[in-house]
């Protein structure tokens, strides 16, 4: 699909939001405003907030692209509003967007289609921890359902760490334990049909540690990810089914793990990831041609509405 320019009309950049990721986002919706202005596109920043209905309406926007990272934004609830109003939106729709905030409905898809995932439990104050470690073995990983950036997740090394683990992820609601996988760390960007060079993720520390990873300026991106050209067709198939299978639509990223064995497995959905320029999916978008400008005038046009899948 090629639009010209001036068809996209009026756009709202729509960035900050109430979530954690506010100031992330609002670099990432910079960085996309920028682009889109030196692109000739009629762009606005709107930073969001709880009179957003009024303030999309006032402002007769045409279209809107959607920078708004975490809950609230790239959870199903702007996406609702969006088809309320009747505005074309950038990224998934209400449901892909919804399943895809929640790492736990996410895998339950992703098992229902025998889609590779690492073994998990749920937990609750009374799991019996034994059987969790019994299956999943150590280390492993709590997470909370919801949250992102690594908020409230922990690496558990020993039985007795359990409980306190899960404490901590209980504050932010669900949460799972999931098999610690030992190995090379990926992600995948989908841009419409296409799928995007994967990247290879590695920390510098040799505590691997990805709280700190993120924290850190060590880590280490590779793109082309060194895979060789079978495995590189089977990430990107692999990514793209993943996509699909949760209602994805327009871009997004997939988390990629290969265990020892050399099996691939999908981790989570990002339907709004970073866009600054130093983000993963601009750095994938340059490995395949396309300039952070192109890479964000591609996106604005697969906003659409209405049933996304
Ligand atoms: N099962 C796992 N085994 C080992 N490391 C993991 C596992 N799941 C996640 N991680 C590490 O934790 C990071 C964050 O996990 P992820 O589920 O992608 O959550 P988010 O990116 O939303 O914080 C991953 O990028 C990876 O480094
Ligand atoms: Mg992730």
């Amino acid at each position: 699909m090629t639009s010209s320019i001036q068809d996209f009309g009026k756009v709202a950049v729509l960035m900050g939001g109430w979530a954690a990721e506010r100031e992330v986002s609002l670099k990432s919706g910079q960085a996309v405003l920028d682009a889109l202005l030196s692109a000739g596109v009629d762009a606005h920043k709107v930073d969001m907030d709880r009179n957003i209905a009024t303030v999309l309406q006032q402002g007769q926007f045409d279209r809107v692209f959607n920078i708004v990272h975490g809950r609230g934004g790239e959870d199903g609830e702007l996406q609702g509003l969006l088809e309320v109003l009747q505005i074309p939106y950038t990224g998934c729709g209400i449901m892909a967007s919804a399943i895809s905030m929640d790492k736990l409905m996410t895998k339950r898809l992703w098992l229902g289609m025998n889609m590779p995932t690492p073994a998990h439990r749920i937990l609750e104050a009374d799991t019996d921890w034994d059987e969790v470690v019994d299956a999943l073995g150590l280390p492993l990983i709590v997470k909370p359902a919801l949250e992102g950036s690594s908020i409230g997740m922990s690496k558990v090394d020993a039985r007795d760490a359990l409980p306190a683990a899960f404490e901590m992820a209980a504050q932010f609601g669900e949460v799972f334990a999931e098999q610690w996988v030992t190995g090379d760390e990926f992600t995948v960007a989908i841009l419409g049909d296409e799928v995007l060079p994967s990247i290879r993720l590695q920390a510098n520390n040799d505590f691997y540690d990805f709280e700190a990873k993120y924290q850190s300026d060590e880590t280490q991106y590779f793109c082309p990810s060194g895979l060789s050209e079978d495995s590189e067709l089977e990430i990107q198939a692999l990514a793209s089914r993943a996509f699909k299978a949760v209602g994805g639509h327009g871009w997004g990223r997939v988390d990629v793990m290969r265990n020892a064995s050399g099996e691939f497995m999908l981790i989570e959905v990002n339907t709004v990831p970073g866009m600054t320029d130093h983000s993963l999916v601009p750095m994938a978008a340059r490995q395949h041609g396309l300039s952070f400008e192109q890479l964000v005038v591609s996106i604005l046009e697969t906003a659409t509405m209405g049933r996304k899948v």
